[in-house]
């Protein structure tokens, strides 16, 4: 089973960037951390950050093939981009989403998600840990579907 951890705009800068919303662990510390949590579970978990919404969306695009599901921090993407959306569901590969911060207990326009409503699953609020939960989740929903399972939507 393989997983691609899909980190968005600016989460390159967690352990500096705003600390009291989003701790001080680095991005490279929690993609190791997801990396050793998957092959307890017994999937490989690869990751990928980009700035650009056209990189993420050309990433998207080269998913088939390379992962049975997808866990992703959109970081701001996730209120504007109908094109990561779209990219997403193009793939038909399922997707957990993921934010480190309660996103619904912060600025309104930060509680709208592009990626919500066709996602197996959103986990919100536990800093890195939500990353932890996602990664478990998306584990056990291809488990139940089967490794290679496509959305049912
Ligand atoms: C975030 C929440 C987004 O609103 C924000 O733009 C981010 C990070 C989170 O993980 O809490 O960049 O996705």
């Amino acid at each position: 089973m393989k997983i691609r951890v899909i980190h968005g705009p600016n989460l390159n800068t967690l352990g500096s960037r705003e600390t009291a919303i989003y701790g001080r662990l680095t991005l490279t510390d929690i993609n190791l951390s997801l990396v050793e949590l998957g092959r307890s579970l017994g999937a490989e978990v690869t990751y990928f950050q980009s700035n650009g919404e056209g990189q993420l969306i050309d990433h998207i695009h080269s998913l088939p093939g390379e992962a049975d599901g997808v866990v992703i921090n959109a970081g701001a993407y996730t209120h504007t981009s109908v094109g990561i959306r779209d990219a997403l569901l193009a793939v038909r590969i399922p997707f957990v989403e993921v934010h480190l911060s309660n996103v619904f207990a912060r600025e309104p326009f930060r509680h709208a998600s592009y990626l919500s409503d066709r996602a197996v699953g959103v986990v919100v609020g536990f800093g890195p840990d939500s990353y932890v939960l996602g990664l478990r989740g998306m584990v056990d929903f291809l488990r139940m579907q089967g490794a290679g399972g496509v959305s049912p939507a």
